[in-house]
């Protein structure tokens, strides 16, 4: 069995003294397929990402069952930064808006070739890799060409391709130049099978195929939908350096108050801003609040080489300040943001959550949702955003908001925070229970079963 995505389970720092230290890579994907473990046999084929990345291929350091494409920097960073993350992310989270609009000229052309080279040599590493009919599954929006690609090289293999994100309606897909879109399906319908995470994204992709390219042919789509690690969480987040992270959190915060939590990559889908804005409207609307209620916000610096999510953290964090200015007291810090990504501190605040706020203009799932519930310790009432993944299981549960209302979100969160805790609790039961009903291993076992059945 073979893995293939373009962030793996490890990326490497090369420390002062030259030595490199190894850290679990971030995000859902890397979530989800760690608990396949390299106890399964599975070899997982991923990019060198940074430079720490490629001293651990130059020096042959790796895990067991990892393998590492040096694809040369320029190449990677066309096909990452420049078509997966500013394209193809962005058309699947519809995130175009006037003046950050598509423009598909020469420059994209120069990139999409690279994204093809980028593809081609994962498919040439998978062929050589895969012992005769092994199943190989390929993972999201970087490696959209690979299925098409390893077929013609390997027909004898079974080949799966799963989709991390939403998939964009076939209105706004298309806005892709034509050739682009049916390069883009007719490299999916390579696989055998193709798995997203709700029903909604599955639609989407079927009626993009039937609209462009004649309907899915052969391939079966199914529908995965990724559930929290209860296990891990639990076990992990009673850890001791969990626990002093969350004195030192409780001390930030204040004796005695209320948390609103969000967990998030600083990524324009998860909406950071107009959380803030619905905060400070809270603030503004019900001043019995002031004082008494903390917003932690933790937001990981994610893809900093590109220019629109720099200035989307730089206005994260003006929009916090401006918030502190203009209610903070010299007892009472309204926003606590922080930046410096930490697992432990991550799970900390989970713990202690009252609300957590999971407010995305368009995810494909999101786990945080999915893991506070897990997590938390005396019950959190959860505000959701109907164009989360996690809406089609947790939604009855959840106080569900329009990410777009920002004095909607803000009447949720005072729902939210006003919500008597014997049914706070109830329904934390019930998210816990619906959040963790496909854990990883089963989510993945799933697709496997079904390719090969
Ligand atoms: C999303 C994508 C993943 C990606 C993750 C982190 O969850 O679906 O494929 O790995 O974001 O983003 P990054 O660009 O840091 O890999």
């Amino acid at each position: 069995m073979l893995v293939a995505s373009n962030r793996g389970p490890v990326s490497y720092e090369v420390r002062e003294d030259g030595s490199l230290h190894a850290r679990r890579g971030g995000g859902g994907l890397v979530s989800g397929l760690s608990a396949i473990g390299p106890d399964a046999g599975a070899l997982w084929v991923c990019s060198a990402l940074g430079d720490g990345d490629r001293e651990a291929v130059r020096r042959g350091v790796g895990e067991d069952g990892v393998r590492m494409l040096d694809v040369p920097a320029d190449v990677h960073a066309d096909a990452y930064n420049g078509i997966a993350n500013s394209v193809l992310w962005f058309v699947h989270h519809m995130l175009y808006q006037t003046p950050l609009e598509p423009v598909f000229d020469a420059e994209f052309r120069r990139q999409w070739a690279s994204y093809e080279a980028f593809n081609r040599a994962f498919a040439e590493a998978l062929a050589q890799e895969a012992a005769e009919g092994a199943a190989v599954l390929v993972q999201d929006y970087h490696l959209t060409l690979v299925p098409g690609m390893l077929r013609e090289l390997r027909p004898d293999l079974r080949i799966a391709h799963f989709s991390h994100t939403p998939w964009a309606p076939v209105e706004y897909f298309r806005m892709l130049p034509d050739d682009i879109a049916e390069q883009v399906l007719r490299g999916m319908l390579g696989a055998d099978r193709l798995g997203f995470l709700t029903r909604r994204w599955a639609d989407a992709f079927t009626a993009c195929c039937d609209a462009l390219v004649g309907g899915l042919g052969q391939t079966r789509v199914g529908v995965h939908g990724l559930g929290a690690d209860a296990d891990f969480l639990r076990q992990r987040s009673h850890e001791a350096d969990v626990d002093e992270r969350m004195a030192a959190l409780r001390e930030e915060v204040g004796e005695g108050r209320r948390t609103i939590v969000r967990v998030d990559r600083t990524e324009l889908s998860k909406n950071i801003v107009r959380g803030l804005l619905a905060y400070r409207q809270l603030l503004a609307d019900r001043p019995e609040w002031r004082e008494r209620v903390v917003h932690v916000a933790f937001a990981y610096p994610s893809r900093q080489d590109l220019a629109v999510y720099r200035e989307y953290t730089a206005q994260v964090q003006r929009v916090a300040e401006e918030i502190n200015a203009e209610y903070g007291t010299p007892g009472w810090t309204p926003v606590v943001l922080h930046v410096k990504d930490d697992f432990a501190r991550s799970l900390a605040a989970y713990r202690m959550a009252d609300v957590a706020l999971v407010n995305p203009v368009r995810d494909g799932m999101n786990l945080v949702a999915k893991e506070v519930p897990v997590v938390s310790d005396e019950g959190c009432a959860l505000v959701l955003s109907r164009e989360a993944g996690a809406f089609e299981e947790l939604g009855e549960y959840a106080v569900v908001v329009n990410p777009y209302d920002v004095v909607g979100t803000a009447e949720a969160l005072h729902r939210a925070l006003s919500m008597p805790a014997g049914e706070r609790a109830d329904r934390t039961k019930k998210l816990a229970a619906a959040a963790t009903a496909l854990p990883p291993a089963r989510w993945f076992l799933e697709q496997l079963d079904a390719l090969r059945g």
